[in-house]
Parts: structure tokens; C-alpha cells; sequence
């Protein structure tokens, strides 16, 4: 069961709603989530108190970007848990709800694995259940923490790639503190930037069909007070030919062990304009969202959405962002093609930025050896 509380929020203003949190009202423990979908119209808070309504809010994107939905699913099994529900039918459910953001899955098996070794050592439900809680806070706190070493590590490489400051930073999605327990991943490096006074401007690609960027990015860089403007996805390419991009940063939602990468939809048509006009092209993401178990580009499972999210045109402001809730553009019966991510050869990115460092080139051997480092933490 979802229920929903409204806030208005009218213009750029500091975050009032956590993103994601964890409550325990007399009725039970629920997780609290600010509804994506209706930003930035509205700050309005999601409450599920079961895995089917959080099942629902990952699907329809109330909760999305790769770490956050790591996070989210940790708390989800921890909310089986203290609710009594089957934790591994619950992890099942939440595990799949969106295949390509490897996070997720990572995040519902550590929570689980918790559970399960809480139990095994003969723990009682109540106290197990606090294993997959502590397991879920311990995601979140370490999201965050990741974040602000990928802000540090992604600054120091601009500055060597792109000596003198000034940079002009493109992006694509959404990948600020609306996706993370911290300030995000590219977002969070961009933001440093301007922190350093060291950004000259954020472009912000609206990213069709559900415009993470013209929604939330765009939202996130005026509430920070960054120089920014928005372009629609299909003006990059005259953008880059007029030589304002001095580098594209975007996050990730799986990297596969040869380094190819998966993110939002959009991401490889940029990595083929920066190498053509030599700029570098620059992945954010933390060790969670490197994945050995695929080993290239071309096993990773894309999302593919519904056709109406293309068919028609989204979001009047203030309404819902999901397919059924935009204007009609298309005549009806059209059929589309919506997946929700693309992939990147490792050989069109420059460099991945993660907690453990940067890696450029982006090799499988390299893939490697930052796995290897998260594991020694
Ligand atoms: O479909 P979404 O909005 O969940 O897609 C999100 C992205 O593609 C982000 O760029 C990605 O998760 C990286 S967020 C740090």
C-alpha cells in the first residue's frame, strides 16, 4: 500500500523531504519516499508499507537512478522483514522491478544475505530483521560517503584534463543527490566544479521520454545556484560543432567487466559526438554499479518501456511523469521504441570515476582492480 502527502514546493529552494528514508509510525515501519514522478511541480512524499507498492514506485520511476535504487531495495527487504513477509519472495519481486541498474540487486541481496545470516546463527525475527535494517543503513551511509569521494576524485581529473578551470560540462539524466545517499555521481563532480569556481556552465540534456533532465537536474542545478541552461537531446549535436562542451559527464546504471557501459538512453549517441569532436566523454559511478558477472555490453538486459512514454508528450507541469499521464501526440496504434538505456564500449569512454580512484583507459583489467579495491575497503 502506497499513500501519498503533498508539499508544495514553488521554485528553487534547499531540499525540504529526504529522498529516501526509513520511518516507524505506531502502525509499523514503513519507507518513505519523495516522489520523483511529481517533481518539480511538487515535493510529495511516496509511503509504501509493503514491497508490492515499493515494487510500483520503482516501476514507475517515484524512485530511480542506479544507487538510490540499490538503496531502496535494501530497505525494501528490510521492510519485509519487520512487516513478517517472506524475505525471499520479497527479494525476488524487488530484484527484478527494473533489470539494467545492477544496484538494485546488489542492494536486495546484501539486506537479504543479512537476513539470512541473522537467521542461520539463530537470531529471532525481530533481530533479524534488524540485521537487513542495519545492512540497508549501512548501503545508504556508504552511498553517500562514496559520493563525495567520486565529487573529489572526478574534480581532481577535470583539472588534469581540463587545465585552468572553466569548464563546460554536458550531462545526460538525472545523477544528483535524487539518485544517491550523498549529492550524487556526475551531478555530484559538476557541482564540486562550481563549488571550486571551476564550472562555466552545465548543459542539461532534457532526456526524452520522461525528462530526468528538464525535471530533476535542471531542478537540482537551480536549487544549487549552478550556471545552466537546458537543451533538448537532439540540439547536442550542434552544441558540440559549435565548440561549447569541454566534457560530457554522465553516471551509470551497470558496468559490465569489459567496461562497457550502461546508462539512460541517449548516453552512447554523446559518446560517439565527443570522440568525433574530441572532447572527453566521462562515466561517474561507484564500485556497486560495476558488475563482473556480465562480461560485455552485449549482455546487458535493457530495459524496454511503454510505448506511450513516446507516443505521447509527457507531463503538463504538476502532473504525474509516466506513461498514460502526458498528451497524446502520436495517432493512435502507433507502435515505439523506448528502451530505457543504451550501452557504451569501454573504447568511447575516457574514464570511469568511482570512490576507488579513476580509471583511463577503461580496461577489463582495470574493471578489475577497482572491484578488488572495494572489496579490501
Ligand atoms: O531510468 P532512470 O531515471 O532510473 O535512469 C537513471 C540513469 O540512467 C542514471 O544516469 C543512472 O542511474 C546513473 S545515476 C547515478
Amino acid at each position: 500500500m502506497a499513500d501519498q502527502q503533498v508539499h508544495d514546493a514553488p521554485g528553487p529552494v534547499p531540499p525540504q523531504l529526504p529522498v529516501l528514508r526509513w520511518a516507524q509510525p505506531p502502525e509499523g515501519p514503513v519507507l518513505v519516499l519523495l516522489d520523483q514522478r511529481r517533481l518539480p511541480a511538487h515535493e510529495t512524499e511516496l509511503v509504501c508499507t509493503d514491497v508490492p507498492a515499493l515494487v510500483h514506485a520503482i516501476q514507475t520511476l517515484a524512485v530511480r537512478g542506479a544507487p538510490l535504487l540499490g538503496i531502496a531495495g535494501a530497505y525494501g527487504i528490510a521492510l519485509a522483514a519487520a512487516r513478517g513477509y517472506d524475505v525471499v519472495e520479497a527479494a525476488g519481486l524487488l530484484e527484478v522491478a527494473r533489470p539494467t541498474a545492477v544496484n538494485l540487486r546488489y542492494g536486495v541481496r546484501l539486506a537479504a544475505d543479512a537476513h539470512g545470516r541473522a537467521e542461520a546463527a539463530g537470531a529471532t525475527p525481530e533481530q533479524a530483521a534488524g540485521a537487513a535494517l542495519e545492512a540497508a543503513r549501512a548501503l545508504h551511509r556508504a552511498d553517500a560517503e562514496a559520493s563525495r569521494r567520486m565529487a573529489a576524485h572526478g574534480l581532481a581529473f577535470l583539472g588534469e584534463l581540463l587545465p585552468g578551470g572553466g569548464h563546460r560540462i554536458l550531462t545526460h539524466c538525472n545523477t544528483g543527490a535524487l539518485v544517491s545517499g550523498g549529492e550524487g555521481t556526475a551531478f555530484a563532480v559538476a557541482l564540486a566544479a562550481h563549488r571550486a569556481g571551476e564550472l562555466r556552465h552545465l548543459w542539461v540534456d532534457e532526456t526524452r521520454p520522461l525528462l530526468q533532465g528538464a525535471r530533476l537536474t535542471a531542478w537540482e542545478a537551480a536549487r544549487n545556484g549552478m550556471p545552466y541552461s537546458l537543451l533538448s537531446d537532439n540540439a547536442a549535436g550542434s552544441l558540440f560543432a559549435a565548440g561549447e562542451v569541454d566534457a560530457v559527464m554522465i553516471g551509470a546504471d551497470r558496468i559490465a567487466a569489459d567496461g562497457s557501459v550502461a546508462n539512460k538512453v541517449g548516453s552512447y549517441p554523446l559518446a560517439v559526438l565527443a570522440r568525433y569532436h574530441h572532447v572527453p566523454f566521462v562515466v561517474v559511478a561507484p564500485t556497486t554499479t560495476l558488475d563482473l558477472t556480465t562480461p560485455d555490453g552485449s549482455a546487458i538486459e535493457v530495459e524496454q518501456r511503454p510505448a506511450r512514454e513516446v507516443t505521447e508528450v509527457p507531463v503538463p507541469r504538476g502532473a504525474v511523469a509516466e506513461a498514460g499521464s502526458g498528451v497524446s501526440v502520436a495517432p493512435l496504434g502507433t507502435r515505439a521504441y523506448n528502451p530505457a538505456f543504451d550501452v557504451t564500449p569501454p573504447e568511447l569512454v575516457t574514464a570511469v570515476v568511482t570512490e576507488e580512484g579513476v580509471l583511463s583507459p577503461v580496461t577489463g583489467d582495470g574493471i578489475a582492480r577497482l572491484c578488488a579495491a572495494a572489496r579490501r575497503g
